[in-house]
């Protein structure tokens, strides 16, 4: 939760939140003033997070305005920009024109100097150019450059988290 910044106020956007493991770090990073968006697609991940965790929240932080937008992040026209994106998305998973679309629309809501950060399992790419038809290690390789090409593009840094089962590579991006 490095990007988000200690100032207030600010506007942080959580994408993907499913369960809420990130959504509770956030919401203990907020203070009067701020703004939290979150845009989950799954209906039920949804009414989960925003029962067990947004609603109790807004009661006790009324100053905070907390909004959950059950859709997806490429159909939501939400407003303005925002210091920090957290997003939970499984890029890996996705087709590379998807994964394009994604960071496009992202960027587009982060304020200059705001940061996105994402995880990925590690050895996930690897296995697959290893043990990946032919098809799917030409894919891979191409998921890297681009991976790469986003990495220099905006100052990137990463961080890996061992203790995460799997253990995890947390990413951040910069708008410049
Ligand atoms: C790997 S899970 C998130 C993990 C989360 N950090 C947790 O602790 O549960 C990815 C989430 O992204 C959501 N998702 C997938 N595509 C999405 C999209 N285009 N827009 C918004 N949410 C999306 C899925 O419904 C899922 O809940």
């Amino acid at each position: 939760m490095q990007s988000i910044p200690h100032t207030s106020p600010k506007r942080v956007l959580e994408v993907g939140c499913g369960t809420g493991a990130f959504t509770k770090e956030i919401l203990a990073k907020l203070q009067d003033g701020d703004v939290f968006y979150i845009v989950e697609l799954s209906s039920d991940f949804s009414k989960s997070v925003e029962t067990k965790l947004l609603q109790p929240f807004r009661e006790k932080n009324p100053k905070i305005e907390v909004v959950l937008h059950n859709a997806s992040i490429e159909e939501t026209d939400l407003e303005g920009t925002f210091d920090a994106i957290i997003c939970g998305l499984p890029f890996n998973n996705f087709p590379l024109e998807l994964v394009e679309q994604l960071f496009t629309v992202m960027f587009g809501l982060l304020k200059q100097k705001g940061e996105l950060a994402y995880f990925e399992y590690l050895w996930m790419l690897q296995l697959r150019r290893i043990f990946g038809f032919s098809r799917i290690r030409l894919e891979t390789k191409q998921r890297a450059r681009d991976n790469n090409t986003r990495f220099a593009q905006h100052s990137g840094s990463q961080e890996t988290v061992w203790r995460n089962l799997p253990s995890c590579r947390v990413v951040r991006l910069r708008q410049c």
